[in-house]
């Protein structure tokens, strides 16, 4: 006897060969979903290492197959490929679009992202499997299966926000990434990379909003004890769009010498707008002190005490002083 969650992993199997085989073998799927991975310059080794597919645009041509092939509506109800109308009419949840599998830390399939093809108001751009038994989205990154070797070889993992950027950086040729999907970061996530490395590099969308969920990343990957750089892109770029425009080396050159340490990320962000403003200094060595005194290895701590100290041109008494208040003020 099966339990649901077995039961779920199965179909769940069945509809990601299902998509790929649509993708590389039905008509529709050749010429529309496997014609825009290509036309967004993927590569026929990165489509089938993440193992990509399609799903037909006919309302109900999942459900078909899977009930032909003997999977119960169940299952295919309670992983949300399907969803049921009030008439009791089953039809599937990803239509027309093209499939990204989220497989766990062991290769299983847990839920699928499927993109529309073309800008659209009325679709959104993503829909994704919702919240199941066997989906945990704040537990879960995409992309990890397919990078946890490279994580450990590395001992550093690159985080980004999309599924897309996954699959540029491999194609590239860095395969230690994995993304956040759109979800904000959650501890168990961080936790999730903690098991392979200790050192993270966050490299999110370069525009307001990523740089935003890049602030807010930083003190939560420091209160696990791990270490953050950051990666900031050009305005208006992702690691995907960025990748493209120029080789895999200058690619990796460009993050190779614009990583920073989260001190100097935060100077260079708000040095930029509060340049010699006595007041604003003040605001950014606050903040830079609150993301210091999260820190829980004394050592670290002193270390990066010391950077601000050398980088603000403030004493270190002050800002240790600083620091111990905060965390006094947290017991
Ligand atoms: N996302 C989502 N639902 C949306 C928009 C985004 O689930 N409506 C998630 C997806 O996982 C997406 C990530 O958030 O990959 C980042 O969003 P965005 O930057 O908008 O998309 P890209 O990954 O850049 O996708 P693309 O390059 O295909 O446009
Ligand atoms: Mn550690
Ligand atoms: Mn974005
Ligand atoms: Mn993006
Ligand atoms: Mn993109």
């Amino acid at each position: 006897i099966k339990s649901d969650r077995e039961s779920m992993l199965i179909v769940n199997s069945f509809a990601q060969e299902y998509f790929s085989n649509i993708l590389f073998q039905h008509s529709e799927g050749r010429s529309v979903g496997l014609a825009y991975f290509h036309e967004r310059g993927f590569r026929d080794d990165i489509i089938h290492k993440f193992a990509l597919g399609y799903s037909l645009e006919q309302r109900d041509a999942l459900a078909i197959e899977a009930k032909k092939r003997g999977y119960k509506e169940e299952y295919l109800l309670k992983t949300g490929l399907c969803l049921e109308g009030q008439n009791g009419y089953i039809s599937d949840r990803f239509r027309g679009r093209v499939i990204f599998p989220v497989f766990s830390l062991s290769g299983k399939v847990l839920a699928f992202g499927g993109r529309v093809l073309r800008k659209s108001d009325k679709l959104a751009k993503y829909v994704n499997s919702p919240e199941s038994e066997v989906y945990h989205k704040s537990n879960v990154l995409y992309g990890i299966y397919q990078a946890k070797q490279s994580i450990v070889k590395n001992d550093n993992c690159f985080l980004v926000e999309g599924y897309t950027d996954v699959l540029s950086m491999h194609q590239a040729g860095v395969e230690n990434v994995v993304a956040s999907s759109g979800t904000s970061l959650t501890p168990g996530q961080i936790r999730l990379i903690h098991r392979f490395t200790n050192n993270i590099t966050v490299i999110y969308d370069g525009d307001a909003a990523g740089i935003k969920a890049s602030l807010r990343g930083i003190d939560l990957i420091l209160k696990e004890g791990m270490n953050i750089k950051v990666v900031l892109l050009p305005d208006g770029d992702d690691p995907d769009s960025f990748a493209k425009k120029q080789s895999a080396s200058s690619f990796t050159e460009y993050i190779k010498n614009h990583e920073v340490d989260f001190i100097r990320f935060k100077t260079n962000l708000l040095l930029d707008s509060a340049g010699n403003d006595p007041i604003k200094r003040a605001e950014l060595i606050s903040d830079i002190v609150q993301s210091i005194a999260i820190i829980p290895d004394t050592i670290v701590r002193s270390v990066y005490t010391k950077e601000c100290s050398r980088l603000m041109e403030i004493s270190e008494e002050v800002l240790l002083r600083e620091i111990n208040k905060i965390k006094l003020s947290q017991l």
